[in-house]
């Protein structure tokens, strides 16, 4: 295995829960942990069957798994309704006047939504969807900033079994016409507009410049959020309120088989364009549940306040499934974490009285550099457990996080997992597992999870390999929508039988998983996923540009930044043509796939066959100086030319 994804085992601070904490916790000791653990691999029915007993089902299952390699079908006979499950369930358990959304807008404004709202709520627009033709397997385009509306529509999708497929507020027009046209849906849902930094940002005119290249909507529902001027299509665009204003309130929730599909979420390969990953319902609901029960161990009296956008798979899990699921309150802000400054997620803290709060690295980060007076000013002294999520985190943003918001008190569950995997596969216990800064340590029930070498053997502690999972778990993705070759390729070729996560990780001498990063080109800027193949095939859609190759360098804040090499067709004398192409990345992708360097350069490093050696490209805006092996190279003078360019 490469030296690269080995890891020098340095870390070494433990960080035990206080025993306080672990006497209120659901798995409270790692005797506890590891008993549950070892149930969960060898009788994983009935683990997961017990687990499954605490939600409502229609009808009961007929076998709790079937795995036939890739396909997993989980409860399988059951009939089921997850919205049901997230909504009416708390009808009749006592929930029904409790708070279920606290959801803040930017500028203030302030919507505290019960179980009973929000089931009233999904129940009415559920009625619209229907009338307005929608209907079960039908997939539903979502476009959308952080309102009620948001879940309301995620909810009400399920609710009829049509797919949600929710495109992030921040991507651009292609990319809504890329998805739209992969997944061929008929139905879209977005908004006249979002603030963000004070600023209202229109959303309906991307959609409207995406359906003029994708005419096969039949309907598109707009929320009315800013209340700036849109042009309303006639036949096709239909406002949210007027809708909502006579739709009856009564909708009883039908029974879908557990393996219907829930939802398709694009994430980056490194190939191509976007994967459409597909979720189904009853094992998502059963992933989703079981780890916010445990890992964010949530209670009656919790307030829980997940930081991530909807349109990324933490927001459909962490904010939109598994809280509801719990009947846990919990907080929605609509904004930027620096509006009006990077005080609002204390100030909101301290007002809602969040006690568990779960966010990025990234943001951890950039709170850091803010200072320590902005948290220092609010009262954060109902936190009592902290989560990270999305990338690694350093040590440095692990220990500020404990000390400066944690008070040294809250255990912080460094959660891994991917949009694949639909919940949390590797965390702490946080009334169990001792913690180090770094890594995600153990795996959550019914995750074997394995660092392999090329050759399909169990990497010996500490030697670095790349990480898999070996069983099949409830929320696993399900396919790739309309792809099973795609599906076979990216996740299950590497090793018979077995999941390929991508990431190239270790294990310590006490089983602690340390990720390492992606061993694909897969970037992963403020913990979220690019492609480096799709920036790239961004860059070339230029009409000056001949090739290109994108890599990512380390950065402060967001982990990684994007870095781009460009051969242009014909010269251009302008100083400002490097701003121009990297607008041109943002144009097409969105703001989050903007180089923050872009060189011009005469040639890229290539083999001989042809194959650009962005290694060494990588290794020149990590350290300044290309030192690895360049023997293989067409045309060695390429690097002199590379090196005099780029300056770290
Ligand atoms: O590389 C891992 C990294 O993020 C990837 C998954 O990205 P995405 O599907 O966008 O989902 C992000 C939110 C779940 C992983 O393959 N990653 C995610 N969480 C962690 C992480 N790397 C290290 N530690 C984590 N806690």
């Amino acid at each position: 295995m490469s030296a690269s994804i080995e890891q020098i085992l340095e870390e070494t601070r433990h960080f035990l829960p206080s025993p306080e904490f672990s006497a209120k916790a659901r798995v409270s000791s790692m005797e506890q942990y590891r008993e549950m653990y070892e149930e969960s691999i060898n009788s994983p029915e009935t683990f997961w069957a017990r687990e499954a007993s605490d939600l409502s089902w229609q009808q009961p299952w007929d076998s709790v798994l079937e795995w036939n390699v890739p396909n997993a079908e989980w409860f399988k006979g059951a009939k089921v309704n997850i919205s049901e499950n997230c909504l009416d369930r708390h009808l009749t358990n006592g929930r029904k006047d409790k708070v279920a959304i606290h959801w803040e807008g930017e500028c203030g404004e302030k919507i505290a939504l019960t179980y009973a709202d929000l089931h009233r709520e999904v129940c009415k627009f559920a009625n619209v969807l229907t009338a307005q033709g929608v209907k079960a397997g039908d997939p539903v385009l979502l476009y959308l900033p952080m309102v009620p509306e948001a879940v309301i529509s995620m909810l009400a999708c399920a609710r009829i079994g049509a797919l949600h497929s929710v495109v992030f507020g921040g991507f651009s027009v292609d990319a809504i016409v890329d998805r739209l046209e992969d997944c061929g849906a008929k139905y879209v849902i977005t908004a006249d507009g979002g603030f963000r930094r004070g600023k209202a940002i229109s959303l309906k005119d991307n959609v409207d410049a995406a359906l003029e290249r994708y005419p096969d909507v039949k309907c598109s529902f707009i929320v009315q959020r800013t209340e700036s001027e849109v042009t309303m299509v006639e036949g096709r665009d239909v406002w949210w309120h007027e809708l909502m204003a006579d739709a009856s309130a009564e909708h009883t929730p039908e029974g879908f088989d557990s393996e219907h599909p829930l939802f398709i979420l694009y994430t980056s390969g490194s190939t191509g364009k976007p994967k459409g990953v597909l979720h189904t319902t009853g094992g998502y609901m059963i992933g989703t549940y079981t780890t916010c029960k445990y890992i964010f161990d949530m209670r009656d009296d919790d307030v829980y306040w997940c930081t991530a956008d909807v349109g990324w798979i933490t927001g459909h899990s962490y904010i939109c499934y598994g809280p509801l699921l719990n009947g846990v309150t919990q907080v929605m802000y609509e904004g930027a974490p620096n509006y009006p400054d990077f005080g609002r997620f204390w100030k909101m803290v301290e007002d809602y009285k969040v006690s568990i709060f779960y966010t990025a690295p990234t943001a951890i980060r950039a709170f850091i550099k803010a200072g320590d007076d902005l948290p220092n000013a609010h009262d954060l002294s109902s936190l009592r457990l902290l989560g990270t999520v999305g990338e690694p985190i350093n040590p440095e943003a692990w220990m500020w996080y404990h000390k400066v918001i944690g008070g040294e008190r809250c255990p912080i569950v460094d959660t891994w997992w991917q949009t694949e995997t639909g919940a949390i596969m590797i965390s702490p216990l946080p009334g169990a597992t001792p913690t180090m800064p770094g890594t995600a340590t153990l795996p959550f029930f019914g995750v074997d999870a394995a660092i392999l070498d090329e050759e399909g053997n169990e990497c010996p502690p500490n030697a670095g390999g790349k990480l898999v999972v070996r069983k099949p778990w409830p929320s696993m993705l399900r396919g790739i929508y309309k792809n099973p070759e795609r599906f076979q390729t990216a996740y299950w070729d590497d090793y018979p039988g077995i999941y390929t996560v991508g990431d190239g990780a270790r294990k310590d001498d006490e089983g602690n998983t340390w990720i390492v990063g992606r061993l694909d080109d897969v970037l992963n800027v403020s913990g979220h996923r690019l492609g480096t193949a799709e920036i790239e095939s961004a860059l070339v859609a230029h009409d000056n540009i001949a090739e290109a190759a994108v890599v990512g360098k380390p950065h402060e804040i967001k982990g990684e930044a994007v870095v781009a090499f460009v051969v242009l067709k014909s010269p251009v004398n302008d100083e400002e043509y490097t701003h121009t192409l990297r607008k041109h990345v943002a144009t097409l992708i969105g703001a989050l796939a903007r180089p923050d360097d872009l060189y011009i350069v005469t040639a890229l490093p290539k083999t001989r066959s042809g194959k650009i050696m962005r290694r060494l490209l990588k290794e020149l805006v990590s350290t300044g100086d290309i030192t690895g092996n360049i023997t293989t190279l067409e045309d060695p003078t390429v690097v002199e030319e590379l090196k005099a360019l780029v300056q770290v």
